[in-house]
């Protein structure tokens, strides 16, 4: 498997309590590497669109009201599989259920506030990345 890209965002419950640099280090520590960085507010169009895919879902309404009630950390991550390798060390969804040393069992609050969202698939990780990042602000 080559070298990938996969988007990440540190969620408002996990800037809230500082944990930034922790969940970095949790990040790093598994391989990938940070090759795109940036701390923003989303806006309710931002985040909309985000999570179009959930907008039937009955959580969609609380899911962007958290993502939006605070600042996120946007980042652009690079490594061997990276798409799985990260959806390996975020945990599952649920923090109930996430494995020992993944980063929502170590921080997750719930299903909701779950500290971490990373991309699903090599397509959505692309998509993402342009959301958010122009090539500019990335540097491998
Ligand atoms: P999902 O894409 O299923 O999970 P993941 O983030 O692990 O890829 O869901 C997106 C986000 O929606 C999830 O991180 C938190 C929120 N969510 C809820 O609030 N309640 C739920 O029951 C589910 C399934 C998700």
């Amino acid at each position: 498997m080559a070298t990938q890209r996969t988007f990440s965002i540190i969620k408002p419950d996990a800037t809230e309590r500082n944990l930034t640099g922790a969940i970095n280090a949790v990040i790093e520590k598994a391989g990938l590497r940070i090759i795109g960085q940036r701390r923003i507010k989303m806006t309710q169009e931002q985040a909309e669109r985000f999570y179009a895919v959930h907008k039937e879902r009955p959580f969609f309404g609380e899911l962007v009201e958290f993502m939006t009630s605070g600042p996120v950390v946007v980042q652009v991550l690079e490594g061997e599989n990276a798409v799985k390798a990260y959806r390996d060390v975020m945990g599952a969804t649920n923090p109930a259920d996430a494995a020992d040393g993944t980063i929502r069992k170590l921080y997750a609050k719930s299903i909701g506030e779950n500290s971490v969202h990373g991309s699903d698939s090599e397509e959505n990780a692309d998509l993402e990345i342009r959301q958010f990042f122009s090539e500019a602000d990335i540097a491998g």
